[in-house]
Order: structure tokens, then sequence, then C-alpha cells
């Protein structure tokens, strides 16, 4: 497995729409591997190919397992999901307004309203039909990934973008939202 690059905002790849996957040969393969490892040595919970300059409808998703993400997330906490061309096919009503942070644009958050709970369908990365169920911040995880597919960032949907605090500089601490979008970037 390889680290691979992470893009970042000024590269027209993250704009563009992502092409469907066909091919589960050992080239994709590799590239799972790949932005598994980079999704997690980064650390963030979620990645998608266009982030790693592979504009195709791959993404990853895991929320981390410390005890304190344990609390907060329950029986979601550390499980990997690789999603080819993932769609949503059902939404809640309810939205949650939560802050976000992308590792394609570090150094800022932003106030996104997203659905509460999404059901998706997809294959895995073997091209078996998969569907799942989120909700919480795994499903703002997943919406936010399956925007990465269609050239949407999540600075063009937020209420409210702005600059991380440089906590050095000024003294100042990040709230906990901007705390927990930063240890939770996607
Ligand atoms: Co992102």
């Amino acid at each position: 497995m390889t680290l691979r690059p992470i893009v970042q905002l000024d590269n027209p790849i993250l704009r563009r729409r992502a092409i469907k996957v066909t091919s589960f040969g050992p080239e994709f393969q590799t590239l799972v591997d790949d932005m598994v490892e980079t999704m997690l040595d980064a650390p963030g919970v979620g990645l998608a190919a266009p982030q790693v300059n592979v504009s195709q409808r791959l993404i990853v998703v895991r929320l981390p397992d410390d005890e304190e993400s344990r609390e907060e997330y329950g029986d979601q906490a550390g499980v990997l999901y690789a999603v080819v061309n993932p769609e949503i096919i059902k939404a809640s009503k309810t939205r949650l307004d939560g802050v976000e942070a992308c590792l394609s644009i570090p150094g800022w958050f932003g106030s996104v309203d997203r659905h509460e709970a999404v059901i998706i369908t997809g294959l895995d990365r073997h091209g078996k039909p998969l569907r799942i169920k989120a909700r919480g911040w795994q499903a703002r995880v997943f919406q936010h990934e399956i925007d990465h597919l269609d050239g949407r960032l999540y600075i063009d949907i937020a209420t409210d973008v702005w600059k991380a605090k440089d906590a050095e500089d000024d003294g100042e601490e990040l709230t906990e939202a901007e705390e927990h979008a930063r240890r939770s970037a996607d």
C-alpha cells in the first residue's frame, strides 16, 4: 500500500463529475488499499477518489474507534466502508447542522446542513451490491464524500465558512465543534 498525495482546492479534478467504476481488477484494488491507507494516515474519516487525483466514483469511510469515538458513534466506530458508485436512495426529512472540515481544504471549517440519516446503495470493492443505513456523523460523512464525486465541496453549500484560528499565534483554542471537525475531516 502506498500513501497518495491529497489534492488541494485549486486542483480542477475536485470540480469534475467522477466517472462510474466498471473494472474491479488489481489496479482498482490497489487504489482502494491506497485510499484507505491515505485516509487513516491523514488522519481523516472519509476520502473520495478525486481527492487522490482519480476521477472515479469510489469513496472510503471509517469513523475512528478510540474510546471517545466509541462513546460518540457506538457500533459505527471503526467500521470500514469502501463504496463504489454510491447513491443516496433515501434521505431523512430531518436535517442537522454540523461543523465540517475537508482534507482538501486544510485550515478551514464550515457549518453545513445535512440529512440526519441516509440509505446508500452501491457496490463493494469487488462489485457486489451493498446497502448501507447511516445516521448522525456517519451519514454526514457519506453525504460529504458523495458530493466530492459530483464535484461539489462543503464550502459550496455551507451556511458559514471560516478560517481556523491559529492557536499558537493568538492563544485562542478551537471550539469543541471545530476540534471534532478537525479530527473528523474528510
Ligand atoms: Co472532503
